[in-house]
């Protein structure tokens, strides 16, 4: 699993060029992944949701947008979260998005504090996953849902083929020339194959303590949602 103070270091780094390479590089499919979250949060009407991993706060923006939700994100990048800040100042929602700095591995909230938690492109960064899947368990409400957006492993012809070759070359090319980073955008194809995906992800979930796991698969399965219940 990658290094705190190095994942931090990083997305310090990328934070100015983090939205516009995201959206570039997915041909903005992106958008549509956080839309399917943001779909699926909504069916259980919660009022406070957590944010983990908020970035520049794209997921936020678009629960609150959808829903009129309040929210709290959590970044341990600074740097990522003034690029956020900004666009929730612009969107006139800094009333009901906070963000703040903190570490999802070990959160500051108290128990319970929230109706549900998600998380968009994070987990694959902790240092310690089980650590930061328990957090979110931890602190959401009895019944409450987490909801984690993240790549997998696509496993059918041609998507798996194709996505290989794109994440694997074109995504660290054009990663490296468009951000002056070269080994950011390396990273994602490298954590990504080392990821557990799919079943192996939901039985962490089990082995966690959630209930009703079950997984949602996006474009092929080039990414997942996964969702769990906390057992009452
Ligand atoms: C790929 S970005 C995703 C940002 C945003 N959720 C999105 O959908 O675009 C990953 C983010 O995770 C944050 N992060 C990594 N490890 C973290 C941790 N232990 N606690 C909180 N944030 C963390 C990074 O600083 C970075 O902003």
């Amino acid at each position: 699993m990658p290094q705190k103070e190095s994942v931090k270091a990083m997305f310090n780094e990328i934070s100015g060029k983090y939205d516009f390479l995201n959206h570039f590089l997915s041909f903005g499919i992106d958008r549509l992944w956080r839309k399917r979250l943001v779909k699926e949060m909504l069916q259980s009407k919660p009022g406070h949701v957590l944010d983990l991993a908020t970035g520049t706060a794209d997921l936020a923006v678009e629960l609150h947008r959808q829903g009129g939700i309040r929210i709290t994100g959590v970044d341990i990048s600074e740097n990522m979260m003034i690029v956020g800040r900004e666009k929730i100042a612009k969107a006139g929602l800094s009333h009901t998005i906070e963000l703040k700095y903190g570490d999802a591995e070990n959160l500051e909230f108290p128990d319970e504090s929230f109706d549900a938690a998600m998380i968009a492109f994070g987990v694959r960064n902790f240092e310690h996953l089980e650590q930061g899947i328990s957090e979110m368990k931890r602190v959401i409400r009895k019944g409450g849902q987490v909801m984690i957006l993240e790549f997998s492993h696509p496993a059918s012809f041609p998507v798996k083929q194709l996505y290989g070759l794109y994440s694997r070359f074109i995504i660290p090319l054009m990663g490296s020339m468009l951000s002056s980073h070269p080994s950011a955008y390396r990273y994602l194809p490298e954590t990504v194959a080392a990821f557990p995906s799919g079943n192996k992800f939901l039985h962490i979930m089990l082995q966690i303590g959630f209930k009703d796991c079950r997984r949602i698969s996006l474009t092929g399965g080039i990414a997942s949602i996964y969702i769990g219940t906390r057992p009452d």
